[in-house]
């Protein structure tokens, strides 16, 4: 390529931003509360699991926690079916351990997010089951979406929508004499029944749940499912079902139950919520919403603080891509003066350790990779990985890790059936395997039980894979080159360099097919896509994803580098 070439158009540029907000550039993980650690030995990671190993997330250099539902709940959608929000399930400890956790992690500086999830409730909750209990038409019912069916008899759905998790998204209720009664609406497992957002009642209910948790403490919340919460009105059939199943398809008009206007004066509220309380609160929200330009409303200065950047969650591994999705997403959320925020994992995803491995999968197909499919490569998928990691660390915004990618946990792909938790694995008769495999318990020390020190004891929700064993915490702490370590440099330098406070330029000289590489201050970020070295501009190693590279070196095939050079002009 000719020096300064421009393969693909200039690109997105954005602008530091100093001494802005925490969630503009703090680096946050992801706890799966079920397999983090547990105290108790009984198989399920807990809260006091939790509070004692909140250490080596100091040590790891992150700024806050998120953690997965820890909710009173049946489990049938590993706690994402809530049947109190404002208690703890026994299964994961008491409120009093909730708050020493709390406690804990702001003692040692560690913002704490939890999950919210105002979709839908479990069909346990109280309302639910008062809603059961009472006439179609009744107050009780207005909490969801009861609706009669249709056919001479009722025998038919009320509309067309289907089930995220596979099947119809309604289920019939039955009297208690045995006879059908109304259908209720579920857009994920029957046992999730969708709440009805348009009521008031709602909406108020909601609000005291937020002050609940902010009164004792917490930084602010992951909202789960936010674009699902308002349906349009009467319930229209999905005018595209057959092509869109029971999602969307980007760029086209908008089915009767995702992203509703009606969403936007709900979040304004929970904001002015938020800001009435001291400390920076925040919200993120995943907002399944594409194309960035539409997903940036969601992130507008009353609404969310941040979004999940699905879009780059998705992106294959791939130069051009990248390059795209990079640009959509510094123009979509620089128009509304909102961070970008940058994933490459979370408990619904394949681990991207296994993604990078060769697969054809996009990772929110949630279809999981079970023993009968093709399996990925462990050592292309690391190494790439890596090299995804060090790329993301470097850019200017927000980022989330999930537990265990510091690790290079790759994903279980050979848990067998019996196992499986996942209702898309039940509600699709196996076809899909589902998201078990990047659920599986934490190694912390290789050999302790057979959990390899999730627990004293080696009972797990989920086994692990005897691979994981070469993954254990204690294998990798202070151990040069490990994947634990390069994490914790990365996030070392991108605190000392404020790279997440940083701005962005691609180095136009390496953007093409096989290269990609960006400045963000004093930093140069370049990741080899192809399969030949690639010589370096000057500049000081000061971070790569392969061991043992030196300045001077050229740049291998899937590394990652980062070069420190003196100015910070513009590539
Ligand atoms: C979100 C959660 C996922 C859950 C679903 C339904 O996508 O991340 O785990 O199954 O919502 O609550």
């Amino acid at each position: 390529m000719a020096a300064g070439e421009l393969v693909w158009g200039a690109g997105a540029a954005h602008e530091a931003k100093a001494g802005a907000e925490w969630w503009r550039s703090g680096v946050i993980y992801q706890i799966y509360p079920r397999s983090f650690a547990d105290a108790n030995g009984d198989g399920m990671g807990d809260l006091p699991g939790i509070t004692s190993r909140l250490d080596s997330l100091r040590e790891l250099g992150i700024d806050a926690i998120w953690l997965s539902p820890f909710y009173r709940s049946p489990q049938k959608d590993a706690g994402y079916d809530v049947a109190d929000y404002c208690d703890v399930d026994p299964l994961f400890g008491t409120l009093a351990d909730f708050d020493s956790m709390l406690a804990r992690a702001h003692e040692l500086g560690l913002r704490v997010l939890i999950d919210l999830v105002p979709n839908h409730s479990s069909d346990k909750h109280a309302w639910f089951q008062a809603a059961l209990n009472s006439p179609a038409g009744s107050p009780e019912r207005e909490f969801y979406h009861f609706k009669d069916g249709r056919g001479e008899n009722g025998e038919l759905p009320p509309n067309n929508w289907l089930s995220l998790f596979g099947g119809p998204a309604w289920t019939r209720t039955v009297h208690p004499d045995g006879t059908p009664g109304q259908w209720y609406l579920h857009l994920f497992d029957s046992s999730q029944p969708d709440l009805n957002w348009a009521n008031p009642s709602v909406q108020s209910a909601f609000e005291d749940i937020l002050r609940f948790w902010l009164d004792r403490g917490v930084d602010g919340f992951r909202v789960d499912q936010p674009h699902a919460m308002a349906k349009a009105a009467g319930l229209p059939d999905h005018p595209d079902i057959e092509r869109a199943g029971a999602g969307f398809i980007e760029g086209e008009a908008s089915p009767p139950m995702w992203f509703q206007e009606e969403v936007h004066p709900i979040f304004r509220r929970w904001r002015a919520i938020l800001d009435s309380y001291p400390g920076d609160r925040a919200m993120c929200g995943e907002a399944y919403v594409l194309p960035l330009s539409f997903m940036a409303l969601w992130v507008r200065s009353d609404e969310f603080q941040q979004t999940f950047n699905f879009r780059f969650l998705n992106s294959e591994w791939d130069a051009k891509t990248l390059f795209d999705n990079i640009n959509e997403s510094f123009e979509a959320f620089d128009s509304v003066g909102a961070p970008s925020t940058w994933v490459l994992n979370n408990h619904d995803v394949l681990r991207h350790a296994s993604r990078f491995g060769g697969l054809k999968i996009k990772p929110t197909d949630s279809d999981g990779v079970g023993p009968n499919d093709p399996q990925p490569d462990r050592e292309l998928g690391l190494r790439r990985a890596r090299g995804a990691t060090l790329f993301m660390l470097g850019l200017a915004g927000s980022a989330y890790i999930y537990q265990g990618e510091e690790l290079g946990l790759p994903e279980h792909t050979t848990l067998a059936p019996e196992f499986r938790q996942d209702p898309t694995f039940f509600r699709t008769g196996g076809k899909r395997v589902g998201r078990d495999g990047c659920r599986v318990p934490l190694p912390w020390e290789a050999g302790i039980g057979a959990a390899n020190g999730f627990n004293a004891t080696g009972a797990a929700w989920l086994p692990q894979p005897d691979i994981y064993t070469e993954y254990s915490r204690d294998h990798q702490v202070g151990v040069e080159g490990s994947t634990l370590e390069l994490y914790k440099q990365a996030l070392r330098l991108r605190k000392e360099y404020k790279l997440g406070e940083g701005s962005f330029n691609w180095l136009n000289e390496y953007v093409g097919p096989s290269i990609l590489g960006y400045q963000n201050g004093k930093i140069l970020v370049i990741h080899n896509f192809g399969h030949q070295p690639v010589e370096l501009p000057a500049g000081e190693v000061v971070a790569s994803s392969l061991h043992g590279m030196k300045t001077g070196h050229p740049l291998a095939a899937d590394q990652t580098v980062w070069l420190k050079v003196e100015c910070e002009t513009k590539g």
